[in-house]
């Protein structure tokens, strides 16, 4: 938009950067031109009452033509390609693994050798977890950093992460890396600095000499570690103040309120865009603004900072998006994506945590009216933006869908969520998951849910008890919950090892940095030889791998699973069954029906309920897309074996 106050400022700021011109800087300035009247708005709605918000915001734009004169030929490119082909991301193609590499691959060099398994099963992005210098023992899992800009010596160097980026490219294979916006380790060169009482970098945090102004924060804020690092402030003994915490005691929260930060942020995130990262996965975003007397959790001021930071990253790496990783309230998850696909765009993909949850739930309670409810009451996302669904990831699982949802459903929810927790750590009668709770908050009651998804779903116990028909129903439930997030709509990341059936490992209870952590339960080191399993038929390897590889590969021909807001649910009637019909806008391309049951036992599905839906018969049968099974029809009603999902076309 051209707007005159701000188009004169940007002018002014030109002229003093002496911006580079030449051909090459055409699209960058195209960008910028079309991006800087919502940058300005934005910058002076956080910064405009500062003195010195005119130099802030051209250093800003300094950071913006520094890191566009960096950026590789091929990625400016890639740039102009993503920029015709824009929703790129939403397509069915897409099939997302989330990683240590420590764990996978033993570090980034191996990283390479491994690709070749990834093909295998059909995955073509790749999240690998934090790779970047971290503090030997407090680190939480990497999301601690001591340096962005480099790589933590135990993964390996800069030169192999760009030979492993390389190799990905060569094999279509795309990256996404995360960005730990939210906070730094206390080890961070900001963090020494400000605790060498240097009041610049003091700035960039929030500290305080006294607990006047802890006191009114920690009031109403929640706490999200209660148990091993309570409350949200910590005192840092070299400058006699406290530092705010709101993670473990060793990460210190970065304070937006300054520009500086912002920047360097900024800066940050194009660093790494310039590397060749295809997506950048934003820790933490729910927590960016921090406000006395709220939760200091999905403020306003977070989604104007999210904007900022993608409107500046569309200037210079457009080609570039963003994951927001934001595990909150359903309603205030589908807030960052933004408030409209061009104007006030924040991250492209969010993780759907409310449909993992929710699924976690219909399996334990075989039930679905929770599943239904919740997936209703979810509002309608923007366009140009998709879900990140997945089953399990390095965290834990919070049972995060509404009370109204609970209520709505027949429970009630403090009930209820003690039921879940109860039942994921084996301790409900009926229950073989062998969970552990995480985060359990006495003075709320709230807890989470650790544990490896194959021990969630029963494997662990049925193999500890040599009990081949509990075997199959974990498997069932194993494949069932994968069938889900590649036909749900969005791009389905699965978790390394989930694919094999990698059980629980309590490893991480000899090694003092992660024994009061029980998420690394779930975190595990793969062993390439159990791997090899997938290969030996009837192992449960091969069967988990087989059915999910080929669920993957069904999954990239089915366009009708593209993300474009084209998905309906049908009633089931049924309270164990789930269903949605999944369309294709225009074209000849087959629409399809996703029935899903969650009870162990076979249920029907009248086929009137699909009336509307025209379900395709072959040579007079109805047949699973996914599996290539005839499916057994009786009385005018599709069986549904326990624990299945058919992919009907329609
Ligand atoms: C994110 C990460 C989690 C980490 C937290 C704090 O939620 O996924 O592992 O503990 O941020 O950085």
């Amino acid at each position: 938009m051209y707007e005159q106050i701000s188009h004169s400022l940007l002018n002014d700021i030109l002229t003093e950067v002496k911006q580079p011109k030449g051909e090459d800087w055409q699209h960058f300035y195209t960008r910028l031109g079309a991006n800087f009247y919502a940058i300005y708005s934005l910058f002076q709605h956080l910064y405009g009452q500062r003195e010195d918000f005119k130099p802030q915001l051209a250093s800003l734009v300094s950071v913006l033509s520094r890191q566009y004169a960096q950026r590789a030929p091929h990625l400016r490119l890639k740039d102009l390609e993503r920029e015709k082909n824009h929703d790129w991301f939403m397509q069915q193609k897409l099939v997302g693994m989330a990683l240590y590499c420590e764990g996978f691959a033993g570090n980034l060099a191996n990283m390479k050798d491994k690709l070749a398994y990834l093909q295998e099963l059909g995955v073509n992005l790749v999240h690998i977890l934090p790779i970047c210098d971290c503090p030997e023992q407090a680190n939480d899992g990497g999301y601690a950093v001591r340096d962005f800009r480099k790589v933590d010596p135990r993964y390996g160097s800069m030169e192999d992460l760009e030979q492993l980026i390389a190799a990905m490219q060569q094999c279509d294979m795309l990256l996404t890396l995360d960005v730990v916006a939210n906070h730094t380790s206390d080890q961070h060169a900001w963090a020494m600095n400000a605790k060498n009482g240097e009041q610049r970098y003091q700035d960039y945090y929030y500290m305080y000499p006294d607990r006047t102004l802890p006191d009114m924060f920690e009031a109403s804020m929640p706490e999200v570690f209660p148990e091993h690092a309570p409350g949200s402030f910590t005192f840092n003994a070299e400058t006699g103040k406290w530092v705010m915490t709101v993670f473990n005691d060793y990460q210190w929260d970065l304070n937006y309120s300054n520009p500086a930060v912002l920047i360097e942020i900024v800066d940050i995130i194009l660093f790494w865009a310039n590397k060749g990262v295809d997506i950048l996965r934003l820790d933490a975003v729910a927590f960016l603004w921090k406000k006395i007397g709220s939760t200091s959790q999905n403020e306003r001021e977070a989604h104007l900072i999210l904007q900022l930071l993608k409107d500046c990253c569309q200037v210079t790496a457009p080609g570039v998006i963003f994951i927001a990783e934001a595990i909150v309230a359903p309603l205030e998850i589908i807030k960052y994506f933004g408030e409209d696909a061009v104007n006030a765009k924040e991250c492209e993909i969010a993780y759907n945590a409310t449909f993992m949850a929710l699924l976690w739930d219909a399996v334990a309670t075989k039930n679905t009216v929770l599943l239904t409810n919740g997936v209703k009451d979810l509002p309608e996302k923007l366009d140009r933006a998709t879900w990140l669904n997945y089953v399990r990831c390095h965290d834990d699982i919070g049972l995060g869908f509404s009370d109204q949802a609970i209520i709505a459903s027949g429970f009630e929810p403090v009930s209820h969520r003690r039921f879940l927790v109860d039942y994921y750590t084996g301790q409900y009668p009926d229950s073989n998951a062998r969970g552990f709770a995480f985060g359990v908050n006495r003075k709320t009651g709230d807890a989470r849910i650790s544990g490896a998804l194959a021990s969630l779903a029963g494997l662990e116990t049925a193999l500890a008890n040599n009990d081949q028909p509990a075997i199959d129903n974990a498997i069932l439930t194993i494949v069932l919950l994968h069938n889900l997030i590649m036909s749900f709509g969005g791009i389905p990341l699965i978790y390394y090892g989930d694919s094999v059936g990698t059980l629980n490992n309590d490893g991480y209870l000899q090694d003092s940095s992660k024994m009061h952590d029980n998420r690394w339960v779930h975190r595990p080191t793969l062993d390439w030889e159990v791997m090899a399993l997938r290969n030996e038929p009837g192992t449960v390897q091969q069967r988990l791998f087989s059915q999910i590889k080929q669920m993957i590969a069904m999954r990239k021909e089915i366009a009708a699973f593209a993300d474009l807001n084209n998905r309906e649910l049908i009633d089931m009637v049924n309270p164990h069954l789930f269903a949605f019909h999944r369309y294709v806008q225009t074209g000849m391309n087959p629409k399809v029906v996703v029935i899903a049951n969650f009870d162990v036992h076979p249920q029907r599905a009248a086929l009137h309920l699909f009336k509307q839906k025209n379900l395709q018969k072959a040579e007079g049968t109805l047949i699973d897309l996914c599996s290539g099974q005839t499916v057994q029809i009786e009385d005018d009603a599709i069986i549904l074996p326990k624990l299945t999902a058919y992919w009907l076309a329609a």
